[in-house]
């Protein structure tokens, strides 16, 4: 049983003086490409980590929610009939509860002890984990059906509506979707998934700087406006619509910071289908090459790296056995993500540690992560994981935009 199993079960009951109806595990997330794609309706490659929120729960007779955090040490307590605004992590679950009594779901109360291993503010979906274990939480308790991806559309609602968060739909998606051994190439216009194995003989380090992002504080909001009026300059629903040629036809009349924003998301929405089938050829040379050059364009167009990530993905980049790195996640601080041979994962992560620390005086986090299965009821943990999409469709669109 893993360690958070054990203690969330321990606290439950110690706490409510009953065993567990349910355990639930909600994995975070490590973004191998395509970023700040996601609310232009494009493309992400995503894959779930070994890291993740565990909750145990049960009914309650009454509809009320007593959620307890070992991690915040704190209780989120609220009635489903009386919802109301206020501030912490609690609103996370009333956002929720708000969305799916909005769609018109009958939601029973429950009582509930969280656990998580997932750093908090790292880049690496601890609030997509969060939202997509207490959706499973509410939908197994009110016997509802398990619908992942219509729950990530609404857990990103809930962000948006509820906590004020203007998110895309990656971080929900992939938490509720991931599959064992696998990233998930997401069209985040339609929802269709694709499940692609990494490489054989590579692994992903997670490289975090111990520097943390604040989406409040951070420029995301101010990205996505940026992007919404890109697209509306060029007359076009989203970025996604926008092919490079029409962005060269055009580029010179855009101002610059308006430019580099589009050029980020229309290369980067190009870089993330390459990378998929690069993966599916089991080419990680070519992966690696685009995961430098998406950090590169996240640094210099769209701006939301900061120092220490551009050092700490210079330094992976560097490594003998690396193929690539780049940030991942919404950026402005956080992790970064490499993709290394598996055999010398231990010692590039060390080498990088070393000499991360020297250069910022920093004490990096850096571990080999595994890709993981998506959001699940532990007890009964038969679940079935199904490709909406169809792999040959997005290959096909590449090669469509390659002779453009
Ligand atoms: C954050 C958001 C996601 C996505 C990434 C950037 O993680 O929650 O929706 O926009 O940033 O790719």
């Amino acid at each position: 049983m893993h360690p958070l199993q054990q203690k969330v079960i321990k606290a439950f009951e110690r706490r409510f003086g009953t065993r567990p109806s349910h355990i639930i595990r909600a994995p975070g997330r490590v973004n191998l490409i395509g970023e700040h794609t996601d609310y232009n309706d494009g493309f992400v490659l995503p894959m779930a980590i070994d890291r993740a929120t565990w909750i145990a729960i049960s009914p309650r007779d009454d509809r009320q929610v007593q959620a307890h955090s070992l991690d915040f040490e704190e209780t989120a307590v609220f009635h489903l009939d009386h919802l109301k605004k206020e501030t912490g992590w609690g609103e996370y679950l009333k956002g929720l509860a708000y969305v799916l009594q909005q769609e018109g779901f009958q939601l029973s109360g429950w009582n509930g002890v969280l656990a998580t291993d997932i750093p908090i503010g790292a880049g690496l979906s601890s609030s997509a984990a969060l939202e997509m274990g207490v959706m499973r939480a509410f939908t197994a308790v009110s016997s509802l059906t398990w619908q992942p991806v219509r729950m990530a559309r609404l857990a990103q609602k809930a962000d948006n509506e509820w906590v004020g968060i203007q998110s895309g739909v990656m971080d929900q998606m992939i938490s509720a979707n991931g599959r064992a051994g696998h990233a998930l190439l997401i069209d985040c216009r339609d929802l269709s998934t694709c499940p692609i194995p990494l490489p054989e003989g590579t692994a992903v380090l997670i490289l975090d700087t111990m520097t943390r992002h604040s989406h409040a504080e951070s420029g995301y909001n101010e990205r996505r406006q940026s992007c919404e009026a890109a697209a509306a300059f060029f007359g076009a629903p989203a970025l996604r619509d926008v092919s490079w040629q029409h962005f060269l036809a055009r580029a010179a009349e855009m101002e610059p910071p308006m430019r580099r924003r589009a050029r980020h998301v229309i290369s980067e929405n190009e870089r993330a289908l390459h990378a998929a089938a690069a993966m599916q050829n089991g080419d990680a040379a070519a992966m690696g090459r685009l995961m430098n050059a998406s950090h590169a364009s996240l640094r210099h167009d769209f701006e939301v790296t900061n120092k220490p990530l551009d050092v700490m993905a210079g330094i992976a980049q560097a490594q003998p056995g690396c193929f690539g790195a780049r940030m991942t996640g919404g950026g402005f601080g956080g992790c970064a993500a490499a993709l290394v041979s598996a055999e010398q994962a231990d010692t590039i992560g060390a080498a990088v540690a070393r000499e991360y620390e020297t250069v910022t005086g920093l004490q990096p986090h850096i571990y080999v992560t595994q890709a993981g299965a998506g959001t699940a009821v532990i007890k009964s943990s038969r679940r079935r994981t199904t490709c909406f999409g169809n792999c040959s469709r997005f290959i096909y669109r590449m090669r469509e935009n390659e002779r453009e």
